[in-house]
């Protein structure tokens, strides 16, 4: 089963959207490097957009039966979905947010997010190479330490 990684509202227009916070990076290189990764840690992905919040649930709930774990940078939407956090938490498979900026760094509004009351764990500040993070981190969780 694949990684899910689901990105929010606006960040089809990385690569031009405020690129001194963004970057300069566009959301399908983003989505090759991640790609990339995971072909080496033995991972298919299933990399989606979408601007709308409803479809970013539907596609959290399907994820209950078909990912086998999520990448969620839910833009901004992190600060605002009570809806996507409930289709989170309903959701039994390990969840990963993912910022490309330094939210705690930025407005006090971006400082809370309900993503995180159901991610494992976040990983913002380190632009598109936190989804790569993301991904080594779903791939330790997957291997026992050794003895
Ligand atoms: C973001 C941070 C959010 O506060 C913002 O609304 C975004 C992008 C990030 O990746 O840094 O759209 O999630």
């Amino acid at each position: 089963r694949p990684i899910l990684i689901l990105n929010g509202p606006n960040l089809n227009l990385l690569g031009t959207r405020q690129p001194e916070i963004y970057g300069a990076t566009t959301l399908d290189d983003i989505r090759q490097s991640c790609a990339r990764t995971a072909a080496r840690l033995g991972y298919a992905v299933d990399f989606r957009q979408s601007n709308d919040e409803g479809t970013l649930v539907t596609w959290v709930q399907e994820a209950r039966t078909s990912a086998h774990a999520l990448i969620v940078n839910a833009a901004a939407y992190t600060h605002t979905s009570v809806a996507l956090l409930d289709a989170l938490l309903a959701c039994d498979r390990p969840v990963i947010e993912v910022h490309l900026s330094n939210i705690h760094r930025r407005e006090a509004f971006r400082h809370h997010s309900y993503v995180s009351q159901a991610a494992l764990g976040m990983i913002c500040g380190f632009g598109a190479h936190g989804y790569v993070l993301a991904l080594q981190a779903i791939a330790a969780l997957d291997t026992p330490p050794a003895q």
